[in-house]
């Protein structure tokens, strides 16, 4: 009989440790009336952004970019393309060819920007850029082209032209000195005089989810939409002029890099962030900020993972109730552990076998609940990311007061590109959300390199329309 009440004991506890993770797992679970609130919010967020009053006090930035029109096939020439702010930072010759055959060709070369130079002064990481492309340059044989270049720097910048672009505060993992609030193509300019090498022609910056939706465009007319699920997560897309109204004019349209990643930033996400996500932000090198960015891309997702683990090990249920050195460090689930971990070919054994070269030891049980953990926390990223686009692409149809809808939306990012899941959940919420819209997504090839070099084509193109 005492066998049978401890056995009955130990069932209980299970049971009652099972129900305890559900709980701490259900907050993220969120139901289609609170998807659709996020969605309205974003909308309301969007329309803050764009008008003049509310545009300063107003977190989802709407930036204009001075991209009035996707390509046409006209685009032509040899350019430089920089790519700073995604997974890697990148030096590209992109030579495009109008005409019949139109083509593309790239060459590029990636180079590591170690974390000492991110977070140091901004001359030395404006120095490391030069440096890099100076490297690139010899490495082309190309040093005396004196080419025209597009700058794409994923962060938000305040435009007035094409080619300036303000600094309005880091993201992601960058923090160096002195470059908040100054023009970083004037900034790439003085660090080309310092180096005294080579001349290059500086005609555009360029966010990521604008590249991104150029080079779609390229391939798709129909794509006005830019989305990055990557590293950070925005999107871009193109919105009547004359709802823009932080820039002069009435005609036409032009792209609004969105920089949604601040969406939630006045505290109109609070009642669905947890703990964890709080967590994350107070870790973070910006706290208070890009909350939702936090919520729903590749730099956070594994931070807020890390965050449920070390709760749940210390409420005894996993680990052995151990908190390991490697569970306390920063950064340790990359989206392509994530990755790995939810894929549905995994045996769990597998699952084991990625925590332990992670540093992690675990039982069978805990590499279950290691995997729901991740599972639950990636599905909210994905319907979350979701929400927002379903804003966006109502909104272009509001814009032009049509019923129904077809539009493309470009996409690129590690976590769109390189998780099990995330795609799928992401475009069943547009759907779920937007029942008004058709919306193809269409994965970019190369957005960054490619976007940057077509808009500074064009931007060349203006010049010499401007000259005469
Ligand atoms: C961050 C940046 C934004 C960029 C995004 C994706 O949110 O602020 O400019 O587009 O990351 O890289």
């Amino acid at each position: 009989a005492k066998g049978a009440a401890m056995v009955t004991a130990v069932a209980y506890r299970l049971t009652d440790q099972a129900r305890q993770i559900q709980e701490t797992l259900a907050e993220f679970r969120l139901s289609k009336s609170q998807l659709l609130e996020v969605k309205k919010r974003m909308k309301v967020e969007i329309e803050r952004g764009l008008k003049k009053d509310s545009h300063k006090e107003a977190t989802v930035k709407m930036l204009p970019t001075f991209v009035r029109s996707t390509p046409d096939g006209s685009e032509n020439g040899d350019f430089l393309a920089l790519d700073l702010g995604g997974t890697n930072f990148r030096v590209l010759l992109v030579k495009i060819r109008s005409g019949k055959r139109r083509s593309v060709e790239m060459h590029n070369k990636i180079y590591a920007i170690p974390i000492e130079v991110m977070q140091g002064t901004g001359e030395e990481l404006f120095d490391h850029i030069v440096h890099c492309i100076s490297d690139f340059l010899d490495y082309m044989g190309m040093k005396s082209a004196r080419l025209p270049l597009g700058f794409t720097f994923s962060f938000p910048c305040h435009q007035t032209s094409l080619d300036a672009g303000i600094l309005v505060t880091w993201t992601k993992g960058f923090k160096a000195t002195d470059c908040e609030g100054e023009d970083v193509v004037e900034l790439l300019r003085e660090a080309i005089k310092r180096k005294e090498e080579f001349e290059l022609d500086v005609v555009a910056i360029v966010n990521d989810t604008v590249g991104t939706m150029m080079t779609c465009a390229y391939e798709e007319p129909s794509c006005e939409v830019g989305l990055i699920a990557g590293t950070g997560s925005n999107a871009c897309y193109m919105e009547e002029m004359r709802n823009i109204e932080t820039v002069e004019g009435n005609e036409g349209r032009m792209c609004v890099n969105m920089e949604w990643g601040a969406f939630g930033d006045n505290g109109c996400l609070d009642d669905i962030r947890t703990k964890y996500d709080q967590a994350v932000d107070e870790n973070s090198l910006n706290e208070g900020k890009q909350r939702y960015e936090k919520m729903c891309s590749g730099m956070y997702l594994g931070e807020i993972v890390r965050q449920i683990l070390i709760d749940l090990t210390k409420r005894g249920f996993l680990f052995r109730g151990q908190i390991s050195e490697t569970l306390k460090t920063r950064g340790i689930f990359e989206t392509k552990f994530l990755s790995q971990i939810e894929s549905d070919r995994l045996a769990l054994l597998q699952v084991r076998a990625i925590l332990q070269q992670l540093g992690l030891d675990s039982t069978c049980d805990d590499s279950i609940i290691v995997k729901e953990v991740c599972g639950t926390v990636s599905r909210r990223a994905a319907q979350i990311c979701g929400a927002g686009m379903a804003a966006v692409v109502d909104k272009i149809r509001e814009n032009r007061g049509l019923e129904h809808l077809d539009v493309t939306v470009g996409v690129d990012g590690t976590l769109y590109k390189l998780h099990p899941h995330f795609n799928r959940i992401f475009h069943q919420t547009v759907k779920e959300l937007a029942p008004k819209c058709d919306v193809t997504f269409l994965l970019s090839e190369d957005g960054s390199g490619k976007g940057a070099a077509l808009i500074t084509a064009v931007g060349c193109r203006q010049r010499e329309l401007d000259a005469q």
